[in-house]
C-alpha cells in the first residue's frame, strides 16, 4: 500500500475531495454595511482559493445578531446574507471546489454595541471574559459581563442553528461546520472556567456536552449527517478558557460525536493558543494523536501546520485525515498548488487581516500570474 499524502483523495462525509488541503475558517470582517451581507469582493476572494476537489470551510459566521462578536463579520440569518453568500458557494463551484459555512455564536465574547435592541450578550453563566474586545464602531473596550441564558431560551437558540443551516443549503453550501471551540458560546457551555449553571446544561460533564451536542443533533436534522462536521479546540485558553479536566471532558464529547457519523471532526491544536491571532506556538498536548483512538470518523487537524508538517500528519499512523490551514492561505490564494509543486509561500500581512478592501485580502498573487 503507497503512503498516503496531501494529495491522497478523501471522503469526508458527503464532500469527495481530491487533496487534503482544506482552507481553515478566517474571520476576515469585510462583509458589507448595513446587515453583514457578503459580497463579490468575498466570492472574488474565496473563488482564488478554490481546487478542483478542494474544502473551503468559510469564515465564522453568525447564527443570529446577537451571535455577532466584531464588526462586519457576515451573518446567515437574513435574505440578504444568501443571496450574498449565493455569489461566494458559485465562485468555488464554479473552479470544482467545495465549501462548507461555519455557524457560529459567539456567546460571551459580543458587545451590546453590536446588537443594542438586544442587550447584554448572552452565555452559560454571568462570566465575563478577561480582556478587551471590539464594539460596533471598532474600538477596544473591556469586556462587558455576559447575562446567563435561562433554560427555556435553550430552544429558539438551537432554532437559530437550525434556520442557519436551511439558509446555508439555499446559499448553496455543500455542508456546515459547528464551531464550538475558541471559547464562543457552545464552548462557554463545555467548559467548567465558563458554565457556573445548576440545571440540565451545567455540573457535570454530561450535561455541559449537552448544547452541542443537541444543537449538533438539530442541524443533523436539518440537513444530513454527511453534511455536518464540528470545529473543537481541547485545551484551548483562547477567549479566557479553561477546564478542570480538558482531557476527561472532550474525551466524552468527541465518543458521543463519533456515534454520528459526521462528515468530520475538526480539532485545533492548543499550541497555536491564540486563534491565530500570533505567530507563536506554545507547548501544548498533541489534540489530534489524544483524540484520535476515539473517533473512528474523518479528522481535520489545524493549528501551526507547515507544508512539511502536514505531508507527515497525513501520512503517520494516528493522524490526522486533512490539515487546515489559514494563515497561509490568507498570502497564498494558490496554496495547494505551491504545496504540490513544492514552491515558497508568500508570507501574509497581519495588519491587513481584518477589515478593510481587497488590500491583503484579494490581492496577493498567485504564481505565475501578471503582477497588476
Ligand atoms: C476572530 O475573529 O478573532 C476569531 C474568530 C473565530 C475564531 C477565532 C478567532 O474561531
Amino acid at each position: 500500500m503507497s503512503e498516503t499524502t496531501l494529495f491522497t483523495p478523501l471522503n469526508l462525509g458527503a464532500l469527495a475531495l481530491d487533496h487534503r488541503i482544506v482552507m481553515a475558517p478566517l474571520t476576515r470582517m469585510r462583509a458589507s454595511q448595513p446587515g453583514n451581507v457578503p459580497t463579490g469582493l468575498n466570492a472574488e476572494y474565496y473563488g482564488q482559493r478554490a481546487t478542483k476537489g478542494g474544502l473551503l470551510i468559510a469564515e465564522a459566521t453568525q447564527v443570529s445578531q446577537i451571535g455577532q462578536g466584531y464588526p462586519a463579520t457576515p451573518g446567515i440569518y437574513s435574505d440578504q446574507q444568501v443571496a450574498g453568500w449565493k455569489l461566494v458557494t458559485d465562485a468555488v463551484h464554479a473552479k470544482g471546489g467545495k465549501i462548507v459555512l461555519q455557524l457560529w455564536h459567539v456567546g460571551r465574547q459580543s458587545h451590546t454595541s453590536l446588537h443594542p435592541a438586544e442587550g447584554l450578550p448572552v452565555s452559560a453563566s454571568a462570566i465575563a471574559c478577561s480582556g478587551q474586545t471590539m464594539t460596533a464602531e471598532w474600538k477596544q473596550v473591556p469586556f462587558e459581563t455576559p447575562r446567563a441564558l435561562d433554560a427555556s431560551e435553550i430552544p429558539a437558540l438551537i432554532q437559530s442553528f437550525v434556520d442557519a443551516t436551511n439558509r446555508a443549503r439555499a446559499a448553496g453550501f455543500d455542508g456546515v461546520e459547528v464551531h464550538s471551540a475558541n471559547g464562543y458560546l457552545l464552548e462557554q457551555f463545555l467548559c467548567d472556567g465558563s458554565n457556573h449553571r445548576t440545571d440540565q446544561y451545567g455540573g457535570s460533564i454530561e450535561n455541559r456536552t449537552r448544547l452541542t451536542l443537541d444543537v449538533t443533533d438539530a442541524v443533523i436534522a436539518a440537513w444530513s449527517a454527511d453534511r455536518v462536521g464540528i470545529r473543537l479546540s481541547p485545551f484551548g485558553i483562547f477567549g479566557s478558557m479553561s477546564d478542570s479536566n480538558p482531557q476527561a471532558l472532550f474525551r466524552h464529547l468527541i465518543g458521543e460525536l463519533a456515534k454520528r457519523n459526521l462528515a468530520y471532526l475538526h480539532l485545533i491544536e492548543p499550541r497555536a493558543g491564540a486563534a491565530g491571532g500570533s505567530d507563536v506556538l506554545v507547548e501544548a498536548p498533541e489534540v489530534v494523536a489524544m483524540f484520535r483512538p476515539d473517533y473512528a470518523g474523518p479528522i481535520i487537524g489545524a493549528g501551526g501546520f507547515t507544508p512539511a508538517s502536514a505531508a507527515v500528519e497525513v501520512a503517520r499512523a494516528g493522524g490526522a485525515d486533512a490539515v487546515a490551514f489559514g494563515r497561509m492561505f490568507i498570502s497564498n490564494p494558490d496554496l495547494v498548488d505551491r504545496i504540490r509543486d513544492g514552491v515558497a509561500l508568500t508570507r501574509y500581512n497581519r495588519a491587513t487581516f481584518y477589515g478593510g478592501a481587497e488590500v491583503g485580502y484579494t490581492d496577493y498573487k498567485a504564481l505565475g500570474s501578471v503582477a497588476a
